[in-house]
């Protein structure tokens, strides 16, 4: 039987991420806005591609939350993105409410489904749906890690002349200023990059990874990025539709794993139909580990800001 994924928010993130979903035939998509028309149209828009794309899936667009029944995975783009000069954390009160809100109407008709938080600032909306939905920590995940690793594996296939394909990236922590990628973890065709690149090209490696969000948002001026993170969440659904018990770094409610206490915090996690299988934990050097320890603080901040 085929599976069914909601997309809620039919902006720039959730349109493009329903075509991807869609062109690959992955499951059928419907597509929620609260804005009249708006989801309607991008959905028939796309369903009328299928004949020449060849997908037989079915893409409908819809403002009602009785259409979201029964969904496998729900997929949370609403929210405002980010303006030039702003941080992930200024939309936090504007999105909490629209988070807020969503999560309550989608767990009252698909109780079942595994949610996919993708609005920023991302820890914080990813533990405040799992507060409001009282769904089990396996069902609730964060994406930001796939997203910040595929950055980060960008800059170093471009850096080095070589294909993407042979570059794995670790990016761990929160969705912030304070990501913590690791470039002992990080390998092309298996060798570290720390045997490949200099420590300074290293490092401006991660510098522009932990901007890449910002770099894109100060071209674009009206709106932030699409293309990568709608292919991240693509990463993710696939997994769990597939049960591939793929590893990918996904912000997860930690209980200890990584030092994180009660928070959500990007981890690499093992990922399949279940939704997180299990965290997969690796040794981490101090260094690193306190890299990760500011990281978590950073998101615990917001956190209590939330007030949840
Ligand atoms: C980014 C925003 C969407 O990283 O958080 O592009």
């Amino acid at each position: 039987m085929r599976r069914k994924v909601t997309i809620v928010g039919a902006g720039q993130v959730g349109a493009t991420v329903a075509h991807m979903i869609a062109e690959r035939g992955l499951a059928d998509v419907v597509l929620v806005d609260i804005i009249e028309g708006l989801p309607q149209g991008k959905g028939l828009d796309l369903q009328e591609a299928a004949p020449i794309l060849r997908f037989d899936t079915r893409v409908i667009g819809t403002n009602d939350y009785r259409d979201v029944a029964d969904s496998d995975i729900v997929v949370i783009t609403a929210g405002v993105p980010r303006k030039p000069g702003m941080s992930r954390s200024d939309l936090l009160e504007t999105n909490a409410a629209i988070v807020r809100d969503v999560v309550e109407k989608v767990v009252a008709v698909a109780p079942g489904a595994i949610l996919i938080v993708v609005t920023n600032p991302l820890d914080a909306m990813a533990y405040l749906a799992y507060r409001v939905s009282g769904l089990p920590k396996e069902r609730v995940i964060g994406m930001a890690g796939v997203l910040d690793s595929a950055r980060f594996r960008t800059f170093i296939a471009l850096e080095l002349g070589i294909s993407v394909e042979n570059v794995h990236a670790f990016v761990l922590g929160g969705h912030g200023d304070e990501m913590v990628p690791l470039p002992r973890y990080s390998t092309v065709a298996g060798v570290p990059i720390t045997h490949l690149l200099p420590r300074e090209r290293i490092e401006a490696l991660i510098e522009r990874t932990r901007r890449g969000g910002g770099e894109i948002v100060d071209l674009l001026k009206t709106g932030s990025a699409f293309y990568a993170p709608a292919a991240s969440i693509l990463e993710m659904v696939d997994a769990i539709v597939h049960d591939r018990h793929k590893i990918l770094p996904c912000s997860v409610y930690c209980e200890g794993e990584y030092g994180a206490h009660g928070v959500f915090l990007g981890v690499p996690v093992v990922l399949g139909a279940r939704g997180v299988e299990r965290v997969f934990q690796i040794e981490l050097l101090p260094e690193e580990q306190d890299a990760l320890q500011r990281s978590i603080q950073a998101v615990r901040e917001l956190v209590e800001a939330l007030q949840v």
